[in-house]
């Protein structure tokens, strides 16, 4: 993907739209798109009825039956597992509209939940009932209709898309949009390749933060943040990260701090590996930083690269053959990661993103509550041998996003995302500035909800989405919308 000038971009001409606040250099980002009213209204019209939507964790429901409100910019939609596998249905009575089930939305942070398999959905204004397939299958008092106003196709709950994959329900209120596949592009199947239709959650947390859903997303976009926000994390490698943002070029690579011995170097990246893991639960699981542990002082060649270079590869194959061998089905993780390479994070656009390292994750949900409010959901997500996952969680624990109770490095994160909110009202901060190399997924993500609000064909959209895989952390790119 070739990296582009900002002078000569002319894309912005042709993602013209209506919004007076559309991106017209890709570096300069309008600081009123996060809290303007309008491009709000313009947001919930046109990106958010035709984009995937992650619905839910699979785990959430189980067995057949079990149901789950998903809603977003006032679309409520309940998720149900039915016997022919995971439906979705529009949450409104066919007879006066009231929600059939839930219905508050999710401003609290919980979703609505339950089982349909017995009693069906019964709507609270009048009782009318529906199976979990959607059919009606009760109408209180039917001889006070007309039976042209009760048709069957009718009274059938509305259907929305779903597509499940990775351990979730994704939803799609376009039924013209491009598969989840086509839209997202080759980064499902690298994350597949590192065993995410496998995980399972290991808790979830929920937080409302006082920012627009864009400024959340984008204190996640690049790691150019880490030296000021997580000031540990470069303290215990600060090669991996002098290297790669800072002035000093050369060197012997990322991994590799020419200063220190080998043995040095594999405790500095075991402590680093420490600090993300007890900072990011989910992101480098302990049970796999336990395993590297147990390698601290394997035998390595004395070239310091190939040294950190063999020794990756050794923790590598020891989490895979030991959690393999406690049943856990975890892939091949030197062949998974050579193959599919993933980027620190990854983006399914335009509100879920993956947080990887070895075979756990940590991931994360972002959902507008308003203009300048979004609800922020991480869940921490690892392998468990069959039959032994604990009970999943069915609500996220909802916390203040200054809660100590968070792990650290999201902790840290929170710190910055609502007084930026605060200082993008700033008088005089017109546009934010971006690194051309380094922010380029921020500019990226902002110009594809331009073409969306502009209305660009839904495959050239979904063309430019499978362009956001593996963007952390990288260059504005063409996206030829
Ligand atoms: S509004 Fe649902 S039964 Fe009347
Ligand atoms: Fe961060």
């Amino acid at each position: 993907m070739a990296e582009m000038d900002p002078v000569n971009f002319d894309g912005a001409e042709r993602l013209a739209g209506e919004s007076p606040l559309r991106i017209e250099n890709p570096a300069l980002i309008p600081a009123a798109r996060y809290y303007d009213d309008e491009f709000y209204r313009l947001e919930c019209e046109h990106l958010w009825p035709n984009v995937w939507q992650m619905a839910c964790r699979l785990e959430q429901i189980p067995n057949v039956g079990d149901w789950i409100e998903y809603s977003n910019v006032g679309k409520s939609v309940i998720v149900v597992r039915t016997k022919d596998g995971v439906k979705a249905h529009q949450n409104h009575c066919r007879h006066r509209g009231v929600p059939i089930a839930g219905g508050q939305g999710n401003a609290e942070g919980q979703s609505a939940h339950g089982n349909c398999a017995r009693s069906g959905f019964i709507c609270p204004f009048h009782g009318w009932r529906w199976n979990m397939d959607g059919d009606c299958t009760f109408v209180y008092g039917r001889h006070l209709f007309d039976e042209e106003v009760l048709a069957k196709d009718d009274l059938a709950l509305r259907s929305v898309r779903v597509e499940t994959w990775g351990g979730c329900a994704f939803i799609n209120h376009n039924p013209e949009a491009p598969s989840l596949r086509d839209s997202m592009g080759p980064v499902l199947g690298a994350l597949e390749a590192r065993g995410m239709d496998d995980l399972r959650s290991e808790w979830w947390f929920a937080t409302v933060l006082p920012a627009n859903w864009k400024v959340a997303m984008e204190a996640f976009m690049e790691g150019y943040h880490v030296m000021k926000t997580h000031p540990q994390l470069q303290h215990a490698q600060p090669s991996l990260y002098n290297s790669r943002y800072g002035n000093e070029t050369g060197g012997l690579g990322p991994l590799v701090n020419p200063n220190l011995s080998v043995r040095e170097n594999v405790a500095e990246c075991l402590h680093s590996m420490e600090l993300l893991s007890a900072g990011m639960a989910g992101l480098v699981h302990e049970k796999e930083v336990a395993i590297a542990r147990e390698l601290a002082d394997v035998d390595l060649p004395e070239d310091p690269q190939l040294a950190m270079m063999t020794w990756f590869g050794l923790v590598a194959q020891a989490i895979t053959d030991k959690l393999r061998a406690r049943g856990e089905n975890v892939p091949d993780l030197p062949r998974a990661m050579q193959e599919h390479p993933l980027e620190a994070v990854e983006y399914l656009f335009p509100h879920y993103f993956l947080l990887t390292y070895f075979s756990s994750m940590s991931s994360y949900r972002i959902r507008p509550l308003g203009p300048e409010s979004c609800l922020f959901e991480l869940w921490s997500l690892t392998h468990y041998p069959e039959g032994e996952a604990p009970e999943p969680p069915r609500e996220p624990t909802v916390l203040p996003f200054d809660s100590q109770d968070f792990p650290m490095i999201p902790r840290q994160d929170y710190s910055n995302i609502p007084i930026q909110q605060k200082g993008l009202h700033s008088e005089g901060l017109d546009v934010l500035r971006l690194s051309k190399d380094r922010e380029g997924l921020i500019s990226n993500y902002q110009r594809l909800i331009d073409g969306y609000i502009a209305g660009a064909p839904l495959g050239d959209l979904a063309r430019a989405t499978t362009k956001l895989g593996g963007n952390f952390d990288g260059p504005i790119l063409d996206l030829e919308l």
